[in-house]
């Protein structure tokens, strides 16, 4: 039986610190603020941004939530970015993925200026991470490292398995494995046999958004298996993309969903934006 990285009590203890802190803050008339722009009414978007609004009020963060309809133009939403840059009581931008189809996504996330830009999406972040050298880290592949570290799971000499290639979470979380020494293998839709791929990681990330694909066929005895996916099945109840109670005898430890890396994502989120302010 797999040991249980829970993800939600880790969050809740790095949420009670930022507490602390914001509240120490305060007494020195700073107060962190963070912008969260919502274009459209994507329904996963909708819950991601309704938990990240919760999280930063019960920190204390100065919380804007901005729900913008799909009709606004690319132009419109770049000069309300522009208008957050220089806002200096915001110290956090994030701008909720995926945007309609007619606004140009990396386009804006170049006008977020880099030291706002908490979700470390911006090429100029990107790539201060490619040359090991980050500030702002995505915050789904750094709350997973948080997690391994909490563990005390040491990725160095191992062998990490990536499933996905997104720049959001796949990419970075490759770059992260690797500064830590891990021999990191990314694989994708594409790659031939799969399974026999991944049976070799010692420390395996599954990021490919698809409900369940990662079977027990995928997994090493004693792994580690991540669970970044976030789907629904036919009855609407929130699946991970591992089939969790077939993997989870088989796996050392492994990420429930929900409850594994969704709130470390929010928390990584939060410690950003905090830092942000204490800078
Ligand atoms: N869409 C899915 N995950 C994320 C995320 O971490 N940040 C943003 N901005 N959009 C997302």
């Amino acid at each position: 039986m797999a040991k249980l990285i829970d993800g939600k009590k880790l969050a809740g203890e790095i949420t009670a610190q930022l507490t602390e802190e914001v509240s120490r803050m305060k007494e020195k008339g700073i107060v962190p603020g963070l912008v969260v722009l919502l274009v459209g009414d994507n329904p996963a978007s909708q819950t991601y941004v309704k938990n990240k609004e919760i999280s930063a009020k019960k920190i204390g963060i100065h919380s804007v939530v901005e729900r913008i309809p799909a009709s606004i133009t690319e132009a419109e939403l770049l000069a309300k970015i522009e208008a957050y840059n220089q806002d200096e009581t915001i110290h956090g931008i994030l701008v909720q993925l995926p945007l309609p189809k007619h606004i140009d996504a990396d386009k804006v996330l170049l006008a977020i200026h880099p030291k706002k830009d908490v979700d470390g999406f911006h090429p100029y972040n990107m790539g201060q991470l490619f040359i090991g050298s980050p500030d702002k880290i995505p915050c789904t592949p750094y709350g997973i490292m948080k997690m391994l570290e909490a563990y005390q799971i040491e990725p160095e000499g191992k062998k990490a398995v990536v499933i996905g290639r997104s720049n959001i979470v796949g990419k970075p979380m490759a770059q992260l494995l690797l500064m830590q020494n891990a021999t990191v293998t990314m694989t994708h839709s594409r790659t031939q046999d799969l399974p026999a791929v991944a049976r070799e990681a010692d420390i395996l990330v599954v990021a490919i958004g698809r409900g369940n694909f990662v079977t027990k066929e995928f997994v090493k005895p004693g792994a580690v298996v991540i669970d970044v996916g976030m789907n629904r099945d036919e009855n609407g109840k929130l699946i991970g993309d591992v089939k969790f109670d077939e993997v989870e005898p088989v796996a050392g430890f492994i990420t429930p969903v929900p409850g594994g890396v969704g709130p470390m994502t929010i928390a990584m989120l939060m410690e950003q934006t905090v830092a942000n302010a204490r800078k």
